[in-house]
C-alpha cells in the first residue's frame, strides 16, 4: 500500500518527514504567506518524494546549499499539484522556498472592515480536511505526523497564535515582529493552525486561556469560564491530557465552522457569545477532540466518523458528567433533528451517509455532514449500552491509550472491539451501522420527560392549542430550540407573529434559537424577521447557519429576491467554503 490515502499523494514507501521548520511571512497587503518550509527526515532520506501542494508557488528546494530537483506536476481536481522532489542520498532535511496563492483555501484573509474593532486586518487558517496544502507543501495525510518549530513574521501591533505552544516574540525589522511556537506533540497535518490579529487574552485557570478581539474578550472570559471543569471531567474520563494547555480563540464572525480543535488552541465562532453559556456544549466538543481525533487520529477522511462520531459521543459524556442525565438527552434529541435533515439532503447520494465511506474523486467538503457526527456518536452509543456503559468506558480509556498520537481506521477499531467483547459487533449489526447508508431501524432514541413535555407543546401547535407562553418564557435556549425544531416548518403570519411576540425570538443571543426561528420565519415569507435575516447573512460566516437560511429564504418569492440582494452583498467577505454553501442553496432556487 504505496498511497494509503485517496486525498493525498502521501507515499508510506517513502521518506517520512518527522519536523518541520516554518519561517514565514505575513503580508497582508499581498494576501500571502511567504518564505520557508524545512522538512526533517527521521533517518537519512533519498529518491523521490511527494508532497501535495495547492496554489503554491514554489521558487526553490536545497539541501545543504545544493539544489534539490523538484518538479510541479499538473493540476488534480479537488487533490491540488504534486511537488516530486529528488532526493540526493543521506538527505536529513530539505528547505523549500516557496508562497501561498492569495485564494488559498486554508486561508481567510479579513479586511479590518470584517473585524469586531474594525481597526486591523485578521488572518486565520483552517487546514482541515485538506487544506494544509494551501498553507504549506507538506505530507497531508492525517496518517503522517509531524512535530514543528514555527516563527510567524508579521506587522507590529498585530499578534500572532497557533495550535503550539509560545516561544516568545521580538522585534524582526522596520515595523514588524517575529513570534516563535514549537509543537512537541507530532501532529497530523490538518491540525496545523495559525492566527494573526489585534488580539487579548484572559487566564481561565493554571492551563487555559482565551483570545479574542480586545472588544470581546471578557464577554469570552465570562462564557468560557467554565473550561476548566470540563477538562477535568473529560480527564476523569478519557485519561490524562496530553497537550499541556487547553487555550481558546475567538475568531471573527466569518469563521466557517462552529469550533476547530486546534491542539493547544481551539478556534472558535463568536456566535457562540450567547451570554448565558448556553452554547459552550461546542468547547466540550472541540475539547474532547483532544483525544478523540488529536490523540487518536482517522487515518483518512474515509474514517472521519472515528473522529467525529467519537468526539459527539465523548461530548455527551462529559455533558452528562457536568449537567446530568435530562441535559445529555436534550443534546441527543437535538443531534436526532440535525440527523433527520441530513439524511434528506443526502437522499440523493446514500453512499455518503455510510459510516465506513469511500471518498475517491470525492471533496471531503462536499462529503461533510452532521452524519458522522450523530450517526456515528448513535453506533457508539448502541455498542455502550450493548456492553455496559463502565465496561466501555474503560474499552475506550485502553483504546486511547493503545492508540496515541497514532492513526486509526474503522478496521482498528473494530478489532479491538471485537478483542474485548467478542460477539458484540454482530450483535449490534456493526456491518450495517458502517457500511450501509441510511440508520439502522433499532438505532437508539433517546427520551426524557421534559423531553416528551416539551415535544407534546409542540404537536399540540398544529391543532390550534398554543402553549402558555410563560412556560417557554421560562425554558432554557436547548428547551426552547427542541420545541422550534418540533413546529411545522412553514407557518402563517399570524403564528409567526404569536412566536416572536411571546418568545421574543428575533431579539435571542443565542444563536441556535435564533437561527432555528429565522429559519421558520425565512420559510414562511414572514417580512417582519427579514432584516435580522438580512444583517446575520452579512456578518456571520457559520455554514451551519448560512446553509439553512438561504436554503429557508428560497421557499418563498421575497425570500429569494432578500437572499439575492444579500449574496451579492455578503459574497466577497464569505470565506470560500461558506460562499460555495451559499451558492449551491441559490443555484437551487426555482428559476
Ligand atoms: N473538526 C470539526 C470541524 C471541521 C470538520 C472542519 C471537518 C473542517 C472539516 C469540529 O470539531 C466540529 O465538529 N465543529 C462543529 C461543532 C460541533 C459541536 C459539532 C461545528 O463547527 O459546528
Ligand atoms: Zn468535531
Amino acid at each position: 500500500m504505496a498511497c494509503p490515502d485517496p486525498h493525498s499523494c502521501f507515499d508510506d514507501s517513502q521518506s517520512r518527514a518527522r519536523h518541520w521548520r516554518l519561517r514565514l511571512r505575513v503580508d497582508f497587503e499581498r494576501k500571502v504567506l511567504s518564505g520557508e518550509a524545512e522538512l526533517r527526515f527521521e533517518r537519512p532520506a533519498q529518491g523521490p518524494l511527494d508532497l501535495d501542494t495547492k496554489g503554491l508557488t514554489i521558487l526553490s528546494a536545497s539541501c545543504r546549499e545544493a539544489d534539490v530537483p523538484f518538479e510541479l506536476e499538473g493540476e488534480r481536481p479537488i487533490l491540488g499539484r504534486r511537488l516530486r522532489l529528488r532526493l540526493p542520498p543521506g538527505t536529513r532535511s530539505v528547505a523549500i522556498r516557496y508562497e501561498t496563492s492569495p485564494e488559498a483555501m486554508g486561508l481567510q484573509w479579513l479586511s479590518a472592515a470584517q473585524t469586531e474593532g474594525k481597526r486591523k486586518p485578521f488572518l486565520f487558517s483552517q487546514c482541515q480536511a485538506i487544506h494544509a496544502r494551501s498553507v504549506l507543501p507538506c505530507q497531508d495525510s492525517p496518517s503522517a505526523r509531524v512535530t514543528f518549530e514555527a516563527e510567524l513574521d508579521v506587522p507590529e501591533g498585530l499578534s500572532a497564535v497557533m495550535g503550539a505552544g509560545p516561544l516568545g516574540d521580538a522585534p524582526s525589522g522596520p515595523g514588524r515582529r517575529a513570534w516563535r511556537f514549537g509543537m512537541p506533540q507530532p501532529i497530523p497535518s490538518y491540525l496545523f493552525a495559525l492566527a494573526v490579529g489585534e488580539l487579548s487574552s484572559r487566564e481561565l485557570s493554571s492551563r487555559c486561556r482565551v483570545w479574542a478581539e480586545p472588544a470581546c474578550v471578557d464577554k469570552a472570559a465570562w462564557e468560557f469560564a467554565g473550561v476548566e471543569s470540563m477538562l477535568a471531567a473529560a480527564e476523569s474520563l478519557f485519561g490524562p491530557y496530553e497537550w499541556q494547555r487547553y487555550d481558546m480563540l475567538v475568531l471573527p464572525p466569518s469563521f466557517p465552522y462552529g469550533g476547530m480543535e486546534n491542539p493547544r488552541m481551539t478556534f472558535l465562532t463568536p456566535t457562540l457569545l450567547a451570554g448565558d453559556r448556553s452554547l459552550v456544549d461546542v468547547v466540550a466538543h472541540e475539547l474532547a477532540h483532544s483525544w478523540t481525533g488529536n490523540l487518536v487520529t482517522n487515518a483518512t477522511a474515509e474514517h472521519f466518523w472515528l473522529n467525529e462520531g467519537f468526539t459527539v459521543w465523548a461530548e455527551r459524556r462529559i455533558l452528562k458528567a457536568l449537567r446530568g442525565e435530562e441535559a445529555a438527552s436534550l443534546a441527543w434529541a437535538i443531534g436526532q433533528k440535525a440527523l433527520d435533515e441530513e439524511l434528506k439532503r443526502f437522499k440523493d447520494r446514500p453512499e455518503l451517509t455510510r459510516l465506513r465511506a469511500h471518498l475517491e474523486g470525492v471533496d471531503p467538503d462536499d462529503a461533510y455532514s452532521a452524519v458522522p457526527y450523530e450517526k456515528g456518536a448513535r453506533f457508539l452509543a448502541c455498542l455502550e449500552r450493548a456492553a455496559g456503559q463502565a465496561e466501555f468506558d474503560a474499552f475506550v480509556k485502553s483504546y486511547l491509550a493503545r492508540y496515541r498520537f497514532q492513526s486509526v481506521a474503522t478496521e482498528d477499531f473494530c478489532r479491538r472491539v471485537e478483542e474485548r467483547f467478542p460477539g458484540l459487533l454482530a450483535k449490534v449489526d456493526a456491518d450495517a451501522w458502517l457500511n450501509k447508508p441510511g440508520m439502522p431501524s433499532d438505532a437508539p432514541r433517546f427520551c426524557s420527560p421534559r423531553l416528551n413535555a416539551l415535544a407534546a407543546l409542540a404537536e399540540d401547535w398544529p391543532k390550534g392549542r398554543r402553549p402558555d407562553p410563560a412556560l417557554l418564557r421560562a425554558a432554557k435556549p436547548e428547551e426552547l430550540l427542541v420545541f422550534l425544531q418540533r413546529l411545522p416548518q412553514t407557518l402563517g403570519p399570524a403564528d409567526c407573529r404569536w412566536l416572536d411576540d411571546n418568545l421574543g425570538l428575533t431579539g435571542r443571543g443565542n444563536y441556535e434559537v435564533l437561527v432555528q426561528w429565522l429559519r421558520l420565519a425565512a420559510a414562511s415569507g414572514y417580512q417582519p424577521a427579514f432584516e435580522r435575516v438580512r444583517r446575520l447573512l452579512l456578518e456571520v460566516g457559520r455554514m451551519k447557519y448560512v446553509r439553512p437560511l438561504y436554503l429557508a429564504l428560497g421557499k418563498t418569492p421575497p425570500g429569494r429576491a432578500l437572499a439575492r440582494r444579500v449574496f451579492s452583498e455578503a459574497a466577497g467577505s464569505y470565506h470560500v467554503l461558506t460562499r460555495r454553501a451559499a451558492e449551491s442553496a441559490l443555484a437551487g432556487y426555482p428559476a
